[in-house]
């Protein structure tokens, strides 16, 4: 298959990026992230979570850091809201476009949002219903589509029947998540085959952790089966409090450096993004975890712009 003439590249740093981060982030240092990834040209940057503060208190400071960040033209800055609490609360702090989450697992949907699948999906309509209301576009994440860190395999069938749920609840795109990181570029294409038999192939995101290091291969495993939506995380940051020991995304500016080697519009400006990852990964004490930034750090190297 011919592969997408352009790709839209989510950032979820600043929320799954940093979710897991131990030591507490300033709002300041979380809104200067978010300005810089702005200035480098992402058009989607997945802001923060309204969910439990006990649960996850890296995300407390979201209503916060909702007030404080400066909101560029042509810009979206979803937030994640898991059930009615999430959302009032979302949209009372400006959010224009939130994300329900749910999984393919079973165990992983209890660990993650202490309910079943079915209660899960139970639990988003009434989100769907009040976004609806309120003018909000809701994306749907489903986890574990390659793997789950308590039961193993996950069957392609199963990741399709979430997926399904969440479009025909009025999810405007599915993110389908290896929140293990334990995929492979077939097995993506396994799933891709699965889900987009039941979810339209342009309604289809990657969101691919990159614990095993397969992240860029799963990437360019899907864009030849011609998904062209990806989530990436500045500087390869985060992970899943969930999931214990996966790792982050992939490095959006690795993901863009591919793009851009594939001749596939983005937008977004590599050498900006590099910096911003430099400077975030300095800001938590840590070199940066993607191989571009390495690459232009560790000696002046030409970057791949796009032609
Ligand atoms: P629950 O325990 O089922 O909810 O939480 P509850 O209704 O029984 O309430 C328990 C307490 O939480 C109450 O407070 C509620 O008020 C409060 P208390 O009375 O005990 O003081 N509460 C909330 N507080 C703030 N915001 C809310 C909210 N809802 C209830 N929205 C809930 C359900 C989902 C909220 C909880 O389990 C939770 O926050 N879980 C954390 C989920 C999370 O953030 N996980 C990480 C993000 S998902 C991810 O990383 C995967 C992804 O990247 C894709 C991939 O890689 O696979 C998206
Ligand atoms: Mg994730």
């Amino acid at each position: 298959m011919r592969l997408p003439d352009t790709v839209k590249v989510v950032e979820v740093g600043p929320r799954d990026g940093l979710q897991n981060e131990p030591r507490v982030i300033t709002t300041a240092t979380k809104v200067e992230l978010i300005a810089r990834l702005g200035k480098a040209g992402l058009k989607v940057i997945e802001a923060t979570a309204f969910v439990s503060p006990q649960r996850v208190p890296q995300m407390a400071d979201n209503a916060a850091l909702m007030g404080a960040i400066e909101r560029l033209p042509g810009v979206t800055y979803p937030v994640l809201t898991p059930n009615l609490k999430g959302l009032e609360s979302a949209l009372a702090a400006g959010a224009q476009e939130v994300a329900v989450f749910g999984a393919a697992s079973e165990s992983f949907s209890q660990k993650n949002i202490h309910c079943s699948i079915a209660n899960s999906l139970k639990r988003f309509e009434p989100v769907m219903a009040a976004a609806r209301q309120a003018g909000v576009r809701v994306r749907g994440y489903v986890s574990c589509v390659l793997g789950c860190p308590y039961e193993g395999n996950i069957q392609p069938a199963a990741v399709a029947q979430t997926a399904s749920a969440l479009f025909e609840m009025g999810c405007y795109e599915i993110s389908l998540g290896d929140t293990t990181g334990a995929g492979t570029p077939e097995a993506a294409k396994r799933l891709i085959e699965a889900v987009s038999a039941r979810v339209p192939l342009d309604r289809i995101a990657g969101h691919y952790h990159d614990t095993y290091g397969m992240a860029i291969a799963n990437i360019y495993a899907s864009l030849q089966c011609g998904v062209a939506v990806f989530d990436a995380s500045v500087a390869g940051l985060g992970g899943c409090p969930y999931a214990p020991g996966a790792a982050g995304n992939a490095a959006t500016e690795d993901v863009v450096y591919l793009l851009n080697g594939l001749g596939i519009a983005t937008g977004i400006d590599l050498g900006a993004l590099i910096d911003c990852s430099v400077w975030i990964s300095a800001a938590l004490g840590r070199s940066p975890g993607s191989k571009s930034a390495r690459a232009r750090t560790g000696r002046p190297s030409p970057v791949i712009e796009p032609s």
